[in-house]
């Protein structure tokens, strides 16, 4: 069961909307864990994938001075990018993960914000990131927690209690559910395996980060520290020696 992410526009439209507002966890929760791993990038190449509307290609090519290359499938989200971002040097390229063709050592840093829970041949595509990366670099992804994509409707909350039903963990595979009034498929897999997964794609893990917002007061934060929303995970490519 795979999901057409270009043929998504009502899912998508949805998730801009979202995504823009105020004290959004993407910003607030997901986007610092991810750049707490990333050094400065002195224009070194960074391809950020399924950019979505593009603050995470923004911070990479403003904050940190990366060349950025920022690929995702759908034409609705890279609309936006482009105007919201027109002023900065970003590559902005429409395009699935799997149409993607790089020369091998292409990259110094691949970033994937929340993007990779929707890929169903997760194993393949990190592959083909190794490959892309150069020796020494560096890929971080996050994704939304296990805990949450092994049953994506498990939410157990009110007045203010925090829980979730995880079930099945261990069966991984395709979720379908409702998410922001449309349909949506999350491909669920427990940690051990996106461990595994990039084991076998020749990276080695240097990080991993659940975040919770300790101190803040968003309208997620309380939730965050029950409750993990998002895992993220740091992974470098070793460098060859002859
Ligand atoms: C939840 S959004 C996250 C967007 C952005 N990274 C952020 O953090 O706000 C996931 C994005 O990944 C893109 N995406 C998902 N699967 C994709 C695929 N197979 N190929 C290209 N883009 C994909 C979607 O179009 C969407 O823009």
């Amino acid at each position: 069961m795979s999901q057409s992410v270009s043929d998504d526009d009502a899912l998508w439209r949805q998730f801009a909307e979202a995504r823009m507002k105020e004290g959004n966890l993407n910003d607030h929760l997901d986007l610092p864990s991810v750049f707490e791993t990333i050094p400065q990038g002195k224009g070194s190449k960074a391809l950020d994938l399924g950019c979505g509307l593009g603050q995470s290609s923004f911070r990479l090519a403003e904050q940190l001075g990366y060349d950025v290359l920022a690929v995702d499938a759908s034409s609705e989200m890279l609309t936006h990018a482009r105007r919201l971002y027109s002023g900065v040097n970003i590559q902005w390229i429409e395009c699935s993960f799997d149409q993607l063709e790089f020369p091998e050592n292409s990259f110094q840093l691949i970033v994937a914000c929340l993007s990779f829970h929707f890929v169903e041949r997760l194993d393949h595509l990190l592959k083909r990131c190794s490959s892309w990366l150069c020796g020494g670099g560096l890929l971080v992804f996050s994704v939304r927690h296990p805990i949450r994509t092994c049953n994506p409707t498990g939410e157990l909350s009110k007045e203010g209690m925090f829980a979730w039903r995880a079930s099945d963990y261990f069966q991984e595979g395709p979720r379908e559910f409702n998410w922001l009034g449309a349909k949506c498929i999350n491909h669920h897999r427990t940690i051990g395996t996106y461990a595994a997964m990039l084991s076998g794609a020749g990276m080695s893990i240097e990080r991993l980060i659940e975040p919770s917002d300790s101190a803040g007061a968003f309208a997620f934060s309380e939730e965050s520290r029950s409750v993990p929303f998002f895992l993220t995970i740091a992974s470098r490519k070793p460098i060859a020696h002859l």
